[in-house]
């Protein structure tokens, strides 16, 4: 229903908008956003479509998602949301697992080295996967 109201509120055909289809918001005019959009199409084999959203703060906090740990895009994936450049493995074993009490995954910032912000000649950094939900946050991975 979220999908269809998006869909209806940005004026699209609902019908381009299919029920497995992913939202990914992002800052308006955020490049690295693509790039990681780039690698969940290919990796999940799905359509995506990239909504420049001004109001993101406000989809976060409607999605549950602590603003603490904001990054550049909120993507939509089978009910769950994923903020930031977050693993697609990770994401996979999230959706697969569903946890209790948890309602997605995060990666704070934008971290060096994970994917979709791949800097040639930079180390990668080190960085954390964060679980949160109603159970509240927890490590679900590092990388
Ligand atoms: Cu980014
Ligand atoms: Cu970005």
């Amino acid at each position: 229903m979220r999908y269809l109201l998006a869909a209806l509120m940005l004026g699209l055909p609902a019908a381009a908008v299919a029920a497995d289809t992913i939202l990914i918001h992002r800052d308006p005019g955020c490049g690295c956003c693509g790039e990681w959009a780039k690698i969940v199409k290919a990796q999940f084999g799905r359509t995506v479509r990239i909504i420049d959203d001004a109001n993101r703060p406000a989809l976060m906090k409607a999605r549950g998602v602590p603003a603490d740990l904001a990054s550049c895009h909120t993507a939509i994936i089978d009910g769950m949301s994923f903020e930031g450049h977050v693993p697609i493995a990770d994401m996979k074993r999230a959706l697969a697992q569903r946890p209790k009490g948890v309602s997605g995954l995060a990666v704070a910032g934008m971290p060096i080295g994970s994917p979709g912000m791949e800097v040639p000649g930079r180390p990668a950094q080190s960085y954390a996967v964060v679980a949160f939900g109603p159970s509240g946050r927890r490590v679900f991975a590092r990388h």
